[in-house]
């Protein structure tokens, strides 16, 4: 099971859009996803139809009064569980801070599924601030996905993020991780502006960006309204369309052929 922390410290950028739609189009292709929604908005959570009560998101597994197992819920999709959000997590930032090693908790929690074999890939979404819950995130992760938006001020972002990563690595905390990949965000293509944020990403970070860039496009604020992933409620739109290729990249750079045998769609 290999764990993408799907990160920016800046909000609005297409975190939670790339966490439910990457998660959807890899598991109708074929790969075991679990997402686990870390934002205590649970935006990612209701996006998939999984508005949770108090107790069912990772709070509870994170101070050590219950298993992460009794956490996972399957979605609509075949491949796909959830560990969903509630406001509950907001309380790790302060309840986490007062025990030891609180910067690996959630690794050391996710170490035994990551074990079992059950799943291929564990997407966390990510909260925006970079406090506990999106550090630990980025302790926890073997790779780093990116999203930014296709606008001058996602550039300030960008470079932030990378600080971050670099920090985590060096640090000792999580030597290990790598950055899987940068996915720009809400592209207009008729914007000359769009166009030059996508060159000026391109040329500093060259193939860790995604070959396709996600489309602006009104049926992401409508998906989401309707509680569901785009390729179910618009499969054939243009936002659908690029994270579905964005899943076939992210299949291809981790190596595992696409599509794999079995997959449907609900
Ligand atoms: N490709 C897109 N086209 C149009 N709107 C988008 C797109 N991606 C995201 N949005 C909208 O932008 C807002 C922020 O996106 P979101 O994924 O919640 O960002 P973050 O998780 O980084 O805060 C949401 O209202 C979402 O519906
Ligand atoms: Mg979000």
């Amino acid at each position: 099971m290999k764990i993408i922390a799907i990160a920016n410290q800046k909000g609005g950028v297409g975190k939670t859009t790339t966490a439910i739609n990457l998660s959807a189009c890899l598991a109708n292709a074929g790969a075991r996803v679990l997402l686990l929604d870390l934002d205590p908005q649970g935006n990612a959570s209701s996006g998939l139809g999984h508005r949770a009560s108090e107790g069912q998101s990772l709070y509870r597994v994170l101070i050590g009064q219950d298993t992460l197992a009794s956490k996972i819920q399957q979605t609509r999709f075949p491949n796909l569980s959830i560990i969903p959000a509630q406001m509950e997590l907001a309380g790790c930032e302060v309840e986490l801070v007062r025990s030891e090693n609180h910067l690996i908790r959630l690794r050391e929690v996710l170490t035994p599924l990551k074990e079992t074999g059950r799943f291929d890939f564990l997407l966390i979404d990510c909260p925006p601030s970079l406090g506990i819950l999106m550090t630990s995130a980025l302790a926890a992760a073997d790779g780093l996905l990116i999203p930014i938006q296709c606008e001058y001020f996602g550039l300030e972002g960008l470079a932030r993020i990378v600080d971050i990563h670099d920090q985590i690595a060096t640090s000792g905390i999580n030597p290990s991780v790598t950055l899987e990949g940068i996915l720009m965000t809400m592209y207009d293509g008729r914007t000359g502006h769009c166009r030059a944020v996508v060159e000026e990403v391109r040329r500093a970070f060259t193939d860790l960006v995604y070959p396709v860039c996600i489309p602006r496009s009104i049926a992401v604020a409508e998906s989401q309204s309707f509680e569901k992933a785009l390729v179910e409620y618009d499969p054939n739109g243009k936002a659908a369309v690029a994270y579905r290729q964005a899943a076939e990249a992210f299949l291809t750079h981790n190596l595992l052929p696409t599509p794999l045998p079995g997959t449907r769609t609900p």
